[in-house]
C-alpha cells in the first residue's frame, strides 16, 4: 500500500522522483523518503509526513544525481516516523531499498541476522530484507541481482522492491510478488513506479512485472527479466499506455474527489461506449460472448470484492437475480478466502476491483481458480494484477481514480455489471424483448440524468453545513438502494471521520431505531420506483421519534417533501438504475461535510487507495 518510484537515466532524478511520489501519495502518505546517487555517494532524506514535507527536508542533502529511488509509505511494521520511513540502508551503507508490501517471516530472519552481528535502526521488515540481501551478497560472493534473487527465495510475504548498490551504480534491481511494479521505458532512461502515473509525461511504453519476476535495469542495456524462483528467463511485454497527463491532474477542481464525482457522466458513457448499441438492441462484450456458456450453465455467480466495490457487487446481486434470474452470492473477499468456501467448476466468480490490486480480492480469485471456477474480473486499472489473473473480464474505463474515496469507480462498476446482467438476461430469454429494449434506451439516458443530479450541488452544500458537526448518521435504503445506503455511510465515515451506518430501511425496527433522537440525521433514499410506500412508512417512524430526515427523492415528489427536513431530487429512472443517480447526492454530501470539517478529502487519515496488504 505504499508507493515506490525510481529513475535511472540522463535527467536529474530528484524532481522526477518527488513528482512521482506526489502522484502516488494516494497509495499511502504517512511518511516519505528519497535516496539519490550523485556519482560518488548515496544521499538520503526521509521524514514522517507527506511528500511536501520531504521536499523541505531534502534541502539538507545534495539533490544532484541521475539515479534515485523514493517511497511514500502506509505503515505496516513500525509507527510512521523518520526512522521507519523508506529508503532503508543495509548495515554497510552500500545498499539501499524501497519496498511496498510485507515480509511476513522478517522476525525469524532478523534474529538470524542479529546473531551474525547485524544491527537495525528501524522496526521495519524492509530493513531486515535489505540486510538479508547484503548478507547473501557477502557470503555467497554474488552480484546484487543474484543476491536479491536468493534473498527473495527465503522470504514469505508480498513485495515490490527497488534496490540500489553503490558498488554497482549503473543499475537498479527490482522485483515483484503481490504488489504492483511498472517499468517505464524511455530513450536511454528507465522509470520504476507502482503505477504508470509518475512517468506518463516521459514515455507511453511500460512493462508490468508479473508476480515472482525480477528485473535488472541497467543503463544503456535492455531490461532483463528473470523468474525469482528458478532463474528462468522471462520476456518483457511492452505495453503502450493510453493514460494522459490531464487525466491524473485536478483540472481546476479543489480536490480529485470532486473532479471524479463530476466526471461521472463522461465515465459512465465511456463505460458503455462501443458496448451498448441501443438502436440495434445489442450489447457487445467480448468477455461475455466468448464465455456465454459458462455463465448460462453456472450454478450460481459468486461476487467477491472489498469496500465500495463490494457495494457495487451488492447492487449487481439485485440486478443479476432480478433480470437474468441467476442466483448470486456476494462475499467480502477477505472472508471468502479464509472460510473454506464450497466452490465447484460450475461456479462463476466475478471479482470487482477499481485498482485491480486489492490483496484479498486477488487471493480470492486464486482460490476460486484452484477449485476450478471460471473467474471474471471487473477492473478499472488496465493491466492490473486482477485484470491479468482473471480468465476474462470487462474494464470499467472510468479513467484514473485518484481520490481515496471511490466515486466514479462505483457508478462505472454498476454500469458494467448492468450491461452484463442485461446481456445474460437476453441470452437466457428471462425477460421480454420490449423490456430489454427499454433498459437499453434508459441506460443511454443515465449520463444526462447524472448531470442533472449534480445540479443539486449548491443545495447539498447548504445541507452539509447544517449537519457538518454531527457525530453519528444513519443511511437507509431498500432493495437496489440498500447498497447505496451502505456506500453513502462509507463515504461519510472515510473522509469526514463521522460515524455513520447504512441499513436496509426495514431493519430499523430491529435495533437501530433506538438511536433516533433529535440529534440524529437520517439520510433516506426514497425514490418513487423501489418500495416507495414502505420507505415512506419508515420515514414516518423516524419522524415520530424526532430524527432529522434528509431524503433523496424522485423529481416532483410531494409526499416525502412534507415529512422530511430536506429533500434532494434526482431524475426518474428504472428501479434497477436508480443507484446510479441516488449515490450522487450522497457523494457530494460527504465531500462538502469533509471539506467544511477541514479534513483531507483526497487523502483521509489511515487509509490508502489500493490495499495491497491483507
Ligand atoms: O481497488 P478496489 O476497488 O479493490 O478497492 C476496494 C476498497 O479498498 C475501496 O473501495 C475502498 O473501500 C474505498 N476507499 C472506498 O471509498
Amino acid at each position: 500500500m505504499c508507493g515506490i518510484v525510481g529513475y535511472i537515466g540522463h535527467r536529474e532524478a530528484f524532481p522526477i522522483v518527488i513528482k512521482g511520489l506526489q502522484r502516488l501519495e494516494y497509495r499511502g502518505y504517512d511518511s516519505a523518503g528519497i535516496a539519490l546517487y550523485d556519482g560518488n555517494q548515496i544521499n538520503l532524506s526521509k521524514t514522517k509526513g507527506k511528500v511536501e514535507d520531504l521536499k523541505n527536508k531534502a534541502k539538507e542533502i545534495s539533490q544532484a544525481g541521475s539515479i534515485g529511488i523514493g517511497h511514500t509509505r502506509w505503515a505496516t511494521h513500525g509507527v510512521p516516523n523518520d526512522v521507519n520511513s523508506h529508503p532503508h540502508y543495509s548495515n554497510s551503507g552500500n545498499l539501499v531499498i524501497i519496498h511496498n508490501g510485507i515480509i511476513e517471516n522478517y522476525e525469524a530472519i532478523k534474529q538470524e541476522l542479529t546473531k551474525r552481528g547485524y544491527t537495525f535502526q528501524s522496526d521495519t521488515d524492509t530493513e531486515v530484507l535489505i540486510n538479508l540481501i547484503e548478507e547473501v551478497k557477502k557470503t555467497e560472493d554474488v552480484k546484487l541481482g543474484k543476491a536479491v534473487q536468493i534473498a527473495l527465495n527465503q522470504v514469505v510475504g508480498a513485495y515490490a522492491i527497488a534496490v540500489f548498490d553503490k558498488e554497482k551504480p549503473d543499475e537498479i534491481v527490482v522485483a515483484k510478488l503481490g504488489s504492483p511494479l511498472a517499468i517505464g521505458i524511455g530513450e536511454g532512461e528507465f522509470f520504476i513506479a507502482s503505477d504508470a502515473s509518475p512517468f506518463i509525461e516521459f514515455t507511453n511504453n511500460a512493462v508490468y512485472l508479473e508476480d515472482e519476476e525480477m528485473a535488472i535495469i541497467r543503463l544503456g542495456k535492455e531490461i532483463k527479466l528473470r523468474k525469482i524462483k528458478d532463474d528462468a528467463v522471462a520476456y518483457p511485454r511492452i505495453l503502450e499506455l493510453q493514460m494522459n497527463l490531464e487525466e491524473i491532474e485536478k483540472g481546476g477542481y479543489d480536490h480529485f474527489m470532486l473532479k471524479e464525482i463530476y466526471e461521472q457522466p463522461r465515465a459512465i458513457k465511456d463505460t458503455y461506449r462501443g458496448r451498448l448499441l441501443a438502436d440495434q438492441g445489442l450489447i457487445r462484450m467480448a468477455g461475455i460472448d466468448l464465455n456465454m456458456e459458462k455463465f448460462l450453465n453456472a450454478n450460481r455467480i459468486i461476487i467477491v470484492a472489498c469496500g465500495t466495490s463490494w457495494h457495487a457487487g451488492l447492487v449487481a446481486e439485485y440486478i443479476f437475480e432480478d433480470l437474468a434470474r441467476i442466483p448470486v452470492e456476494v462475499e467480502y473477499a477477505s472472508e471468502f478466502r479464509y472460510r473454506n468456501p464450497v466452490i465447484t467448476d460450475k461456479d462463476v466468480l466475478i471479482a470487482i476491483s477499481q485498482s485491480g490490486e486489492t490483496a484479498d480480492t486477488l487471493a480470492a480469485i486464486k482460490l476460486a481458480k484452484e477449485k476450478g471456477a471460471f473467474v471474471f474480473g471487473v477492473c478499472n486499472v488496465v493491466g492490473s494484477s486482477i485484470a491479468r489473473e482473471t480468465d476474462a473480464g470487462a474494464y470499467t474505463h472510468a479513467g484514473p481514480e485518484i481520490g481515496v474515496a471511490s466515486t466514479k469507480a462505483f457508478t462505472t462498476q454498476i454500469t458494467v455489471l448492468t450491461l452484463m446482467a442485461l446481456k445474460l438476461a437476453k441470452a437466457k430469454g428471462s425477460f421480454s424483448e420490449t423490456k430489454y429494449r427499454e433498459y437499453l434506451s434508459e441506460l443511454e439516458t443515465i449520463p444526462n440524468k447524472v448531470e442533472k443530479s449534480l445540479e443539486s450541488n449548491a443545495l447539498i452544500e447548504i445541507i452539509a453545513d447544517v449537519y457538518k458537526e454531527s457525530t453519528n448518521c444513519l443511511y437507509l435504503g431498500r432493495g437496489y438502494n440498500f447498497p447505496v445506503a451502505l456506500e453513502g455511510a462509507l463515504k461519510l465515515k472515510e473522509i469526514s471521520y463521522i460515524h455513520a451506518e447504512g441499513y436496509p430501511a426495514a431493519e430499523m425496527k430491529h435495533g437501530p431505531i433506538a438511536l433516533i433522537d433529535e440529534q440524529m440525521p437520517v439520510f433516506v433514499i426514497a425514490t418513487k420506483k423501489g418500495h416507495y410506500e414502505k420507505v415512506v412508512s419508515n420515514i414516518q417512524e423516524i419522524k415520530s421519534r424526532k430524527g432529522k430526515i434528509i431524503a433523496i427523492v424522485t423529481e416532483g415528489d410531494e409526499q416525502v417533501k412534507d415529512l422530511a427536513d430536506h429533500v434532494i431530487e434526482v431524475p426518474e429512472t428504472l428501479e434497477s438504475l436508480t443507484p446510479l443517480l441516488t449515490t450522487i447526492p450522497l457523494q457530494l454530501l460527504s465531500y462538502h461535510i469533509a471539506v467544511m470539517r477541514g479534513c483531507n478529502v483526497d487523502q483521509p487519515r489511515n487509509l490508502a487507495k489500493s490495499v495491497t496488504v491483507e
